[in-house]
């Protein structure tokens, strides 16, 4: 990749948005035993990927968002009534980083694939997403502080070491908010976590989520995503993921508002697979626009900070290409729903502990890459 080396210094800036939920706030949440499962639907047919990953098929107007009493009245919305337009008129890149795969999974028309992990059959749906209150967090790679609509970018897939023994995560991944004043605040992200304690083993995996304050709620939990796509299923498993010093992959990931219906989409590959979205109903903040984004690595969760797993590649940002986990690509989307390269001004590199994780931010525009960033480090992993 380009670099320029007049933006290429990592800085600390002021971060606010996933101290939320950090350590200072202690909230222990008492867990309600409600009747509402998630796995009553009907399952129309149960599909098994790799031997190992099971997704259940469920009638798209049974799915877990449903039972959500706040979405009574909600009319599902099977299609993005419009999709963020792109103004560039570049040729496709000739070194175009290929693409780490999900398996397409093919549940019946009119169902959607749900996979079974550790949480969705052993809790509520009432109960599952708040086990996030005494979480640690630590982030690196850039943020943006300006009006916001939605984004898009190319996300650099890896599997970082996270003890199998914790409950913690790490992400690499895109994420838009609305930040109220300092602690409060409403968000989406999708990406690439590796998150044992979830899915079960260490493998990157497809996931979205829903930011509610203190709650982090991954895929379908807190009946938070409505999903329409048959063939994408949340929870998947990336193949192949790159290796250091070795091939690259990247996923194709957008987040935007619907303009019509003000829910917020997620679409996957370069396809752009509208794969769901989050209803308007269930934000406080996030009615119309966001005023803050974050692209690069977060790690989540009880030892998150201090006994940390690793972030991106497991290298620091330094190492650069091949080597450090990136973000790029990096596209934002105005108020017309057009795609512009965040402003500069707006941006700023975030690193909550150097001695663990780094950010470097390069190319304002010109670099083959866009606006993109090098992110991650060894945790506690050294
Ligand atoms: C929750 O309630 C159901 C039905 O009332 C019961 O079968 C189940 O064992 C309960 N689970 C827990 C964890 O208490
Ligand atoms: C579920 O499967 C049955 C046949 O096994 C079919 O008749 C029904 O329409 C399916 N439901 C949905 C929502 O696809
Ligand atoms: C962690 O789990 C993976 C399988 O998911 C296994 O290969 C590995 O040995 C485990 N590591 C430890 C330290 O238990
Ligand atoms: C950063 O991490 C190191 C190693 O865990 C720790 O000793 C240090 O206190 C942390 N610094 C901050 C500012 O949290």
């Amino acid at each position: 990749m380009k670099e320029n080396p007049s933006i290429s210094v990592t800085i600390l800036l002021a971060y606010f948005i996933l101290t939320i939920g950090g350590k200072e706030v202690k909230c222990i949440t008492q867990e309600k035993n409600t009747s509402a499962i998630p796995l009553n639907q009907k399952v129309n047919k149960t599909i098994l990927v790799d031997g190992r990953d099971v997704y259940d098929c469920i009638d798209v107007n049974l799915q877990p968002a449903f039972s959500h009493p706040l979405l009574k009245d909600h009319k599902i919305q099977m299609e993005p009534s419009s999709f963020p337009l792109s103004t560039s008129t570049k040729s496709p890149l000739m070194d175009a980083i290929p693409q780490a795969q999900l398996a397409l999974i093919e549940c019946p028309t009119g169902t959607i694939p749900i996979l079974r992990n550790k949480r969705r059959v052993h809790m509520r749906v009432e109960t599952i997403g708040k086990v996030i209150s005494q979480d640690e967090h630590e982030v690196a790679g850039i943020e943006y502080f300006d009006v916001i609509y939605g984004t898009q970018a190319k996300i650099n897939v890896y599997n970082p070491m996270v003890k199998n023994n914790s409950k913690d995560l790490s992400a690499s991944w895109i994420q838009i908010s609305k930040v109220q004043k300092v602690g409060v605040a409403d968000g989406i992200g999708a990406g690439s976590w590796v998150y044992p304690s979830y899915s079960g083993n260490n493998f990157a995996r497809f996931h979205v989520a829903w930011l509610d304050g203190l709650k982090t709620c991954p895929d379908h939990d807190c009946g938070a995503f409505v999903q329409v796509s048959s063939s994408v299923g949340l929870g998947g498993r990336f193949k192949p993921v790159s290796v250091y010093n070795g091939p690259q992959y990247v996923i194709d990931v957008v987040i935007f508002k619907d303009p019509k219906t003000k829910n917020w989409w997620v679409a996957y590959g370069p396809q752009n697979i509208h794969i769901g979205y989050w209803p308007r109903e269930n934000f406080h903040f996030m009615k119309d626009q966001c005023n803050y984004a974050l692209w690069g690595g977060y790690v989540q969760g009880p030892t998150a900070s201090s006994h940390s797993p690793q972030m991106g590649s497991g290298h620091f940002a330094s190492e650069g290409f091949g080597k450090a986990a990136f973000v790029s690509n990096i596209q934002i989307v105005d108020n017309e729903g057009k795609y512009v390269s965040p402003n500069d001004k707006q941006i700023g590199l975030v690193a909550t502990n150097l001695s663990k994780y780094t950010a470097k931010a390069h190319g304002y525009g010109y670099s083959h890459y866009g606006v993109h960033t090098y992110y991650g480090g060894p945790g506690g992993f050294v």
